[in-house]
């Protein structure tokens, strides 16, 4: 638990309110009142003050007063300005700890002139606790200042720390973007079930549990899944037929560009900002 460390969070959109929920209802924060959030529209802050009792401000400069974690939670677009604003107003011994997609740990630390940064990746499923964040440090953030980061990120689901900052452009792709691609997948395999003959009910129940179990069995097992891909190919069987057709239409080709394509894009956009 984060016990007595105030939290400024700069930004209240959808990741800022998303991390918001998850901290109180893991009651990794237990006093909603050490929670302030800088964002510019009136309403947003009323709303998120009305749903989860935290303290609201349009000024960034107030927001970060006083707080032990800074969390950066802008759209890429308007960091540069957001750093202009908040160079040198961030206690030096604060974290920051910034979700920005792109902004690199270097741009980070001149742009606010701060030393001790976290930049962190999480995807899509954060929002229901299940999700997969992965991140880096600044050199300058310390011990104390890691098991903080680790204590916030595991409100959101699984974290992993990366000694390189280039994993986290890795990670975008692989797991960010990744959890679009499962969701094609999963898509597909629906309407498979459905051009076979199951109703759309029945055949996205099928696919989720059959996904959930071969994941949990992975997990559990920590079996190659080729050994246990083969247990459920018996020799010129059904699943082996199958198979043939997805090995034909070059489904680890495909699967392998999409994630190094999504890498050069995210590589791209990191370069640009
Ligand atoms: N969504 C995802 O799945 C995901 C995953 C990983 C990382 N991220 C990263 O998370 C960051 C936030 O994304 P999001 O989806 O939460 O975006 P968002 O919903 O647009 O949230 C950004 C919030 O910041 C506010 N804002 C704009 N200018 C500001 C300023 N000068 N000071 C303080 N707040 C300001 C925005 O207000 P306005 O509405 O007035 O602009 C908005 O409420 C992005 O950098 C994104 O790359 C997102």
């Amino acid at each position: 638990m984060l016990t007595d460390l105030q939290i400024a969070f700069i930004g209240g959109g959808t990741m800022g309110e998303i991390i918001i929920s998850r901290l109180l209802a893991t009651k990794t924060v237990d006093k909603p009142e050490l929670i302030i959030v800088g964002e510019p529209v009136a309403a947003r802050c009323l709303d998120l003050e009305k749903k989860y009792g935290i303290r609201t401000t349009s000024s960034n400069l107030e927001a970060v007063q006083g707080a032990a974690i800074v969390i950066l939670a802008v759209k890429p677009q308007v960091l540069a300005s957001v750093m202009t604003t908040l160079k040198d107003k961030i206690a030096p011994e604060a974290l920051v700890i910034s979700i920005v997609a792109g902004a690199s740990i270097p741009s980070l630390c001149q742009g606010l002139n701060h030393a001790a940064i976290v930049r962190t990746m999480p995807n899509l499923p954060v929002e229901i606790g299940h999700g997969t964040t992965v991140w880096s440090a600044s050199e300058n953030v310390t011990e104390i200042q890691r098991s903080l980061t680790q204590v916030i990120l595991q409100a959101l689901g699984q974290e992993f720390a990366t000694q390189s900052e280039n994993y986290l452009d890795m990670a975008t792709a692989l797991s960010s973007a990744g959890t679009g691609f499962v969701f094609l997948y999963i898509e597909a395999m629906i309407d498979a079930g459905v051009q076979i003959g199951l109703t759309r009910t029945q055949a996205q129940e099928l696919v989720l549990y059959t996904i959930a179990g071969s994941v949990e069995m992975m997990l559990q097992t920590h079996e190659h899944p080729a050994v246990l891909r083969n247990k459920v190919t018996s020799p010129g069987g059904i699943t082996a037929a199958g198979l043939y057709e997805l090995e034909k239409g070059g489904l680890r080709t495909v699967v392998s560009n999409a994630v190094l394509t999504a890498l050069t894009r995210t590589q791209k956009l990191s370069n640009m900002s």
